[in-house]
C-alpha cells in the first residue's frame, strides 16, 4: 500500500476537489473498533500525519462546516491560511446559538464566521449572532442540512468540507448530500461506548461508497478516501 504523500503538492493533488460541481467532503478519524472520540475528543485519535492531512483538506476547501458540539469540544478558533495564503470560511451549525462571541473564533476571523441556524432559533441569540457573524437560516426548528448546503453553494462555496461531529455527519448522510468521506483509521482498540463517526437515526437509503484511494504511514495509520457511488 502506498505511503501518504509527504510532498505537500502531491498530497493536494491526491485530494483535489472536482472542479465542475459542488462537492461535500467529510474528514473524520476513528479507532479500528469505530470510536470517533477518545477522552471525548477526536484529537487523541490522530497523529502528525492526520493533522497534516486535516490542514491540507482545509486548505483545499472554500468553507468548513462544523457542528457547535465539535466547535465547543475542540475549542475551534479561526481557520488559519494554508501555503496558498487562503483560509476557508468556518460555518458553525447551531440551533441554540449559545456561543461565546468574545472568543477568537468570532473576534479574530479574517472573514466573518458563518452561523447555520434554523429560522426558529432563539430570537435574542439570533440578534447577537447577526452582530458577530454572517447568519444563514435554513429549516424551521432544526437546520435542514440539505438546504444549508444549497445556500452555501449559492454564496459561491462549492468546495465544502465537513469536520463533523458525528451528529452533523449523520444528517448529511441521511439527507443524501455527502459526496465523499476521508477517514483516518487510528491503530488502536478503545472499546467503551464512544460514538461512531456517524451518529443518528439509521439512513433509509444507505450511502454506498467506492474506495478512491488508500494510503498508510509508518505508524500504521490508514488514510482512506471514499466517494459516493
Ligand atoms: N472522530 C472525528 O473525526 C470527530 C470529528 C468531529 C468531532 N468529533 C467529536 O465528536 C464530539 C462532538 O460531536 P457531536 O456529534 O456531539 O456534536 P456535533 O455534531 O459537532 O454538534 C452537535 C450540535 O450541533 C448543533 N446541531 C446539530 N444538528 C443540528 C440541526 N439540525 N439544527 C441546528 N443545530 C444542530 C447543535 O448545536 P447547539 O447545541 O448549539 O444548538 C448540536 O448540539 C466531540 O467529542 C468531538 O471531539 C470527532
Amino acid at each position: 500500500m502506498e505511503q501518504l504523500p509527504a510532498e505537500p503538492e502531491r498530497l493536494r493533488e491526491a485530494y483535489a476537489y472536482p472542479d465542475d460541481r459542488v462537492w461535500v467532503r467529510a474528514n473524520m478519524v476513528a479507532s479500528v473498533d469505530g470510536a470517533a472520540t477518545r477522552d471525548e475528543r477526536s484529537g487523541g485519535l490522530g497523529n502528525a500525519n492526520d493533522r497534516r492531512l486535516f490542514a491540507t483538506l482545509r486548505g483545499l476547501a472554500d468553507v468548513v462546516v462544523v457542528g457547535a458540539g465539535t466547535a465547543r469540544a475542540e475549542g475551534y478558533g479561526p481557520a488559519q491560511p494554508g501555503p496558498s495564503g487562503r483560509a476557508p470560511r468556518l460555518a458553525i451549525v447551531s440551533r441554540r446559538l449559545d456561543l461565546d462571541f468574545e472568543t477568537p473564533l468570532f473576534t479574530d476571523a479574517r472573514q466573518r464566521t458563518i452561523l447555520l441556524a434554523p429560522e426558529n432559533a432563539p430570537a435574542n441569540r439570533l440578534w447577537r449572532a447577526r452582530e458577530n457573524a454572517d447568519v444563514i437560516l435554513a429549516g424551521e426548528d432544526r437546520l435542514d442540512l440539505a438546504v444549508a448546503i444549497q445556500e452555501l453553494a449559492s454564496h459561491g462555496f462549492s468546495r465544502i468540507l465537513c469536520e463533523g461531529g458525528p451528529r452533523i455527519l449523520a444528517q448529511l448522510v441521511t439527507a443524501g448530500v455527502l459526496d465523499e468521506l476521508c477517514l483516518t483509521v487510528s491503530p488502536v482498540l478503545l472499546a467503551g461506548d464512544g460514538p461512531r463517526i456517524v451518529n443518528g437515526p439509521p439512513a433509509l437509503k444507505p450511502a454506498e461508497l467506492r474506495l478512491t484511494h488508500a494510503f498508510r504511514d509508518d505508524e500504521d495509520f490508514l488514510f482512506l478516501r471514499y466517494s459516493r457511488r
